[in-house]
Parts: C-alpha cells; sequence; structure tokens
C-alpha cells in the first residue's frame, strides 16, 4: 500500500444498521387496524432509511380523484378494495418504499397475498383500548361514522387480527410513543434482515 491513498470511508455503526435493513431490497408494508398509526410511522420509517414513502389510501384518492368516505358512498365497499388491490399491486412492482395500508387491505386475501409475495410487512398490533383513544377524531373512516365505534373495532379484531398474524413481523406499539415504536419496528427490521442474510450465506 503506498503512503498517498486516501483512507478508507469510515461506514458509521448506525449507517450500517440501516443499510442491513435496506439490503432486504424488498417494500417494507406496514399493515394493522385503523388509527395504530400506519402512516405515521410509515414516514419516519421512510425518512430514516432514505426511501420513499406512500400511502395506500392517498394514492387512492388521487386517483379516484374523491377522498375514502366519497369513494364508500358512491361506488360501495367492493369498488373501494378492488381500487386498493390494483393501487397497492402497482406499487409493489417496482422500487424499494415503504408503504402505509389501509386497515382491511391485508384481510382482503388477494391483497394479502400480493403484499406477502413481494414485500416485508410488519404488523402494529393494539389493544381495543387504544384503537378507540387513536380514532377518537377525525370523520374519515367510513367504517367508524357510527354511534358505537368501539363495536365496530371490536368486531374488526376479532375478525382480522388472525389474518394479520399472517405478516412477516408483529410489534406490539401500546404504552409507546411514536419514537419508540419506530425503534422497535427498525430494530426487528434489522434482525430480520440479519438472519435473511445470515440464511443466504449458510445456504451458499
Ligand atoms: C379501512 C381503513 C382505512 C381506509 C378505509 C377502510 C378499513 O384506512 O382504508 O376507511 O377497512 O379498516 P386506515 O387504516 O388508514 O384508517
Amino acid at each position: 500500500m503506498t503512503g498517498n491513498q486516501p483512507p478508507p470511508q469510515s461506514v458509521g455503526p448506525y449507517a450500517r444498521y440501516l443499510q442491513a435493513i435496506k439490503s432486504l431490497g424488498r417494500p417494507i408494508v406496514l399493515v394493522g387496524l385503523m388509527g395504530v398509526g400506519k402512516t405515521q410511522l410509515g414516514q419516519h420509517l421512510a425518512e430514516k432509511l432514505g426511501l420513499p414513502f406512500y400511502d395506500s389510501d392517498h394514492e387512492i384518492e388521487k386517483i379516484g380523484g374523491l377522498v375514502i368516505t366519497e369513494i364508500f358512498d358512491r361506488f360501495g365497499e367492493e369498488k373501494f378494495r378492488e381500487l386498493e388491490r390494483r393501487v397497492i399491486g402497482n406499487l409493489l412492482s417496482g422500487e424499494m418504499i415503504v408503504l402505509a395500508t389501509g386497515g382491511g387491505a391485508f384481510a382482503q386475501e388477494a391483497t394479502r397475498t400480493v403484499i406477502q409475495e413481494r414485500a416485508v410487512s410488519v404488523w402494529l398490533r393494539a389493544t381495543l383500548d387504544t384503537l378507540v383513544y387513536r380514532t377518537q377524531r377525525g370523520k374519515h373512516r367510513p367504517l367508524l361514522q357510527t354511534a358505537d365505534p368501539a363495536t365496530v373495532l371490536a368486531g374488526l379484531m376479532a375478525k382480522r387480527y388472525p389474518l394479520y398474524e399472517h405478516a412477516t413481523l408483529v410489534v406490539d406499539t401500546d404504552n409507546f410513543t411514536r419514537w419508540q415504536t419506530l425503534d422497535v419496528v427498525l430494530d426487528r427490521l434489522h434482525a430480520y434482515a440479519v438472519a435473511q442474510n445470515d440464511g443466504v450465506i449458510t445456504q451458499s
């Protein structure tokens, strides 16, 4: 080695930690019930990883030129689910992104299959009390425009939680601030990426 060469560029441990997650090379998809914080967490996660962020509901609204409640009112839930499936399929066809999905997406078999085939999914789990609290404000969720949203949420939990179990990773969000949850999600993704890479090395 000659004395004139520049020193090797040092990459800090945190950059390496984030790089390991990015080495997954597949989109990261957040699933879970309404109000659990998928959009906000997804934005922070994408920012940390330097990846584009998408929210499937926002993309549906852009395509339809209508907000979600109007799509439900004018075309019904079935049409909404069809659009949702198409939008998510398209978003998961390209580069690595972070995607927050609407609460019903992963409960639909066809949409779940696409996510399972193409992405790493993270179920953000919460108890009923947490979800009731977090969905108190806002009128933008058609399924919760009822006198008793807690009962609706409990019914959706009973139906969907067994399906959300199919996510690659599960992270409990009760009692955590959004920053704490972000750290847990990053740690879980990192552990998963390391395990995947170990698998590749062992198999080769
Ligand atoms: C829905 C959840 C909503 C939205 C639509 C239906 C659901 O998204 O997709 O109102 O079926 O749980 P969020 O989970 O982002 O509120």
